[in-house]
């Protein structure tokens, strides 16, 4: 679906935002008289009055150019915030996309509420159906064309620029979490990263021969069960300063995680071809940093791998030495997610002077009985970074709360056998899996760690552009969060 922006256009279907409790909006007036007043007729009598993505659709008089016309309810206005108009234009599309007609025009009333909506129309255009081979006509969008129609078009267009990159960011992570195992696996998920080369992005490849040689035995481990080829995905946008330190993201990018031999149970296993989100969306805020030209360096480090059960698997009982020179006993082959990440945390402090480190993973189960499905977990030493990243995370409606560190916790990892094990026991599962990582990072960087195993995909209360599965978390945050402060 095109989006563009305009003070005027002609469209198939016509939608008005009407206020809660409110009249027609002066935009539709022409429309009214034009067809005799059937806007307003459509709002007496019915029971339209406003709230919220409330609709009313009216069946224009032949002859216009504009075929329906449709009142949507935005509420109360001091109310709407963006949130409200991301929804707003999410409802539009998903009510009409289907329809027959191949255009659609909204009236906004600013150039910053249109963006919104049109992001939130984007987001909720977005469809995962090739694996579908019995899609009829009817299933398919008409609807090809979104014009927002606003007093200041050229202002609107610019504040939707970085949201359409974002959103293409969202998209591309979207896409990743929902491809199957069978398609997406480590060789594979590096061979799309590839494919950000086109907007400028340098791409590196390791496999396991060079991770060997740099000592990723805590990586290696995991992936020694698979028949696929583990990979770190190494992705470089510099669009910032030239030697001027990056920004790191690293990513979890575990391709389908059966828990190895300590094999999850069966039902729900399928959920795991998730397991790659967090390396989902630092390709994702690649792929939106490289579409909105940021100026900014930042790499994006994934940990590519699949965690399967084998006669050559790492079994309870292990010990692996990472590329740190820490030895961890493995005593759960399903506590693997901090077994790639150390590795790929190691590498990005020993290869960069990291302004500060990021890493999301789907990492604990216990995240989602902590937060449940509508906050990450945020984990970090450093109250600015989490200042930071709330504040990003409140703006673009992708939500991080923070959870306490301590030596306390830390203590839990203690093994008999080597330098610490790789699971903390039943209390704090999310902590103590904090906890690992953080005797990764060396002192003074600045380092945050972002579980979302509850978020990656979409469980509970849907946004209305949740059209799919996986939700894309991550791209629109941390693409807010180096906007806002590592940009100049
Ligand atoms: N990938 C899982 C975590 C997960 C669970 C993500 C549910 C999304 C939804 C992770 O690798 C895992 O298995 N964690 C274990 C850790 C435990 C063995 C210490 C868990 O959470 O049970
Ligand atoms: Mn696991
Ligand atoms: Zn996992």
């Amino acid at each position: 679906m095109k989006i563009s922006f305009a003070d005027a256009a002609k469209a198939d279907i016509v939608a008005f935002i009407v206020d809660e409790g409110d009249g027609l909006p002066g935009a539709a007036a022409d429309m009214d008289a034009a067809s005799g007043g059937l806007l307003t007729e459509a709002l007496s009598g019915a029971r339209f009055d406003g709230k919220k993505d409330q609709q009313a659709v009216v069946v224009l008089p032949k002859g216009g150019d504009a075929r329906r016309a449709v009142l949507i309810g935005g509420g109360k206005p001091k109310k709407r915030d963006a949130r409200v108009f991301e929804s707003l234009g999410a409802n539009l599309v998903k009510s009409h996309a289907k329809g027959g007609f191949k255009t659609m025009a909204v009236h906004v009333a600013s150039a910053e509420d249109a963006a919104r909506v049109a992001l939130g129309a984007k987001l909720a255009a977005y469809r995962f159906d090739t694996y579908f081979t019995k899609l009829k006509a009817d299933q398919k969008p008409s609807l090809t064309h979104l014009t927002l129609i606003v007093d200041d078009a050229k202002a609107a267009k610019a504040a939707f620029a970085p949201l359409d990159a974002a959103a293409e960011g969202t998209n591309l992570a979207r896409d990743l979490v929902n491809l199957p195992p069978n398609d997406l696996y480590p060789e594979s998920f590096a061979g799309r990263l590839k494919d950000l080369k086109e907007f400028g992005v340098e791409v590196e490849i390791l496999g396991e021969k060079e991770m060997k040689k740099l000592g990723m035995g805590a990586l290696l481990g995991v992936g020694q069960g698979s028949r696929k080829e583990s990979q770190l995905g190494i992705m470089k946008w510099m669009g910032g300063a030239e030697g001027e330190d990056p920004v790191i993201l690293v990513g979890k990018g575990v391709c389908f995680d059966t828990g190895g031999i300590s094999l999850k149970p069966g039902p729900g296993m399928e959920d795991m071809r998730g397991d790659m989100g967090g390396a989902a969306a630092v390709t994702g805020t690649i792929r939106a940093l490289a579409a909105r030209k940021a100026k900014v360096n930042v790499v994006g480090l994934v940990g590519l791998v699949e965690n399967m059960p084998d006669g050559d698997a790492i079994r309870p009982g292990d010990i692996l030495t990472s590329a740190s020179g820490q030895t961890i006993e493995v005593q759960n082959t399903d506590a693997e997610g901090r077994l790639v990440l150390c590795d790929v945390l190691w590498y990005a402090q020993e290869h960069f002077k990291p302004k500060a480190i990021v890493d999301l993973a789907t990492l604990t189960g216990a995240i989602v009985i902590a937060l449940g499905h509508h906050h990450a977990g945020l984990f970090t030493g450093s109250d600015d970074l989490a200042d930071e990243l709330t504040k990003a995370g409140l703006h673009e409606g992708e939500r991080v709360w923070r959870l306490p560190m301590g030596p306390e916790y830390d203590s839990l990892l203690k093994s008999k056998f080597a330098d610490m094990r790789n699971i903390g026991g039943r209390a704090a599962g999310s902590i103590t899996a904090a906890q690992f990582l953080k005797r990764f990072v060396k002192d003074g960087v600045k380092w945050a760690h972002l579980d979302i195993a509850g978020v990656a995909w979409v469980e509970g209360h849907k946004a209305a552009f949740d059209v799919t599965w996986s939700s894309g978390f991550g791209p629109r945050l941390l693409d807010r969060w180096i906007a806002q402060n590592y940009e100049d």
